[in-house]
């Protein structure tokens, strides 16, 4: 490409874009957009972790009030559900979640709104997630949608259990279709990825101790030494992904804590290794976690051990489906134009408790684009995250737009 003719093209796309986040801004008076702003650095300011998110569940409160919103409940404990009157009864009732819990990280931004909790910090942005819930819930009482929303302000996400306790509530029962999203630095504000597919890898947790016999470490033949099986079983379930698994599949064997012994000169009675397990499909998902086990169970009758193995169950993968994926891409191309729609270059390795929703019902879990030229590309879970905040406005008219969208669909 010619660089002049490129650095134009990408100049006028920059433009474009930003004609497009000042119209979605534009949907917002400004009043509204400063009471956003200060929810969302309320939010910021106290962070709490997963479980324990009681201010926050104040302020949230508080903010919705103050929009005129207050057909709003607790549920999950110390999650929240506001529920918009739609305009038509009988019409598909959607949901829209945002997320609330913070990390166990010390924030190293030096913001004026950084937190004031030590060792705690929104390092995930889901101070934006639930302050673009509020957003979303201003404008669908303003404009509502044909059938009901419920606004779900979700605990616990970090954790991997408020997903579940919300779906437990049973708020969710007759809700045909939820939305939801997470910032992302890799993209621009104005930017989306509201793809079909998976979008985030199921995370289980395995456990496995081999028992052997201990001794003196100059008498192995007297000893049965489970630091042998360890390692061979270290070793050999790397090969679950390399040999086993369709190299066309992405997926993540990683073991991340071993022990065994603490002598140099004894053979130990035990060695336990502890790992996660990462896949993008229920199959290939059952594939790992089953072959966590079987190599175990080999490797301790290879070396006369007895092995003890836990697989713990996580989130599950998150999958959008494709009619839920093209809704909230006809309601992002309506917003935010065509050239907003992006796809995420490789796929994506971590975990996300949305994946409960769209295990029992229809869903679509959007990444927002929260990076601006000049700003820190620290990623989330880093003490610098910094995101800009205008995707909090773009996220929460893209929102209203999904609901608006899905609801009205025959
Ligand atoms: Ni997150």
């Amino acid at each position: 490409m010619n660089t002049r003719t490129g650095v134009a093209t990408v100049a006028s796309t920059d433009a474009a874009r930003e004609a497009r986040v000042a119209a979605a801004l534009a949907l917002f008076t400004p009043s509204e957009r400063a009471q956003l702003l200060t929810l969302r650095r309320s939010l910021h300011a106290h962070p709490e972790l997963s479980g324990q998110e009681r201010g926050t569940q104040a302020r949230l409160v508080a903010a919705l009030a103050h929009h005129g919103i207050t057909d709003v409940r607790v549920i999950a404990d110390t999650g929240l559900v506001a529920t918009i009157t739609g305009t038509r009864a009988g019409a598909p009732v959607i949901a829209l979640r945002g997320d609330m819990d913070a990390l166990p990280i010390t924030e190293e931004t030096g913001l004026p709104f950084a937190s004031q909790s030590p060792g705690v910090m929104h390092a995930c942005g889901h101070d934006m997630h639930a302050s673009w819930a509020v957003a979303a819930a201003l404008l669908l009482k303003r404009n509502p949608s044909e059938g009901d929303v419920r606004v779900i302000l979700q605990p616990a996400e970090e954790v991997g259990e408020g997903a579940k306790s919300v779906l437990a509530s049973g708020v969710l029962d007759d809700v045909h279709v939820i939305f939801g999203g997470h910032v992302d630095w890799r993209f621009a504000v104005g930017e989306v990825v509201a793809t079909a597919g998976p979008l985030a890898a199921s995370t289980d947790t395995f456990e496995v101790t081999f028992h052997g016999r201990g001794g003196h470490g100059a008498r192995p033949h007297d000893t049965i030494d489970p630091v042998i099986g360890l390692g061979a079983f270290i070793m050999g379930v790397q090969t679950l992904v390399s040999r086993r698994l369709d190299p066309g599949l992405p997926g993540v064997v990683t073991v991340g804590v071993v022990q065994g012994g603490n002598a140099s000169n004894v053979i130990a009675e035990l060695a336990h290794c502890a790992g996660t397990i990462r896949a993008t499909t229920p199959e290939s998902r059952a594939l790992l976690c089953n072959g966590v086990q079987a190599l175990a169970d080999g490797v301790a009758a290879t070396h006369a051990l007895r092995a003890e193995v836990q697989i713990r169950e996580g989130t599950p993968p998150l999958v959008n489906t494709a009619r839920a994926a093209a809704w909230a891409q006809a309601a992002a191309r309506r917003l935010l134009g065509d050239d907003s729609l992006k796809t995420l270059a490789t796929a994506n390795m971590g975990g996300e408790d949305f994946a409960c929703y769209t295990e029992r019902m229809e869903g679509c879990f959007l990444r927002v684009g929260t990076w601006r030229e000049g700003r820190s590309r620290s990623g989330v879970h880093t003490p610098r995250f910094d995101p800009d905040e205008d995707a909090l406005f773009v996220a929460g008219a893209l929102l209203a737009e999904c609901a608006r969208t899905a609801s009205a669909a025959r």
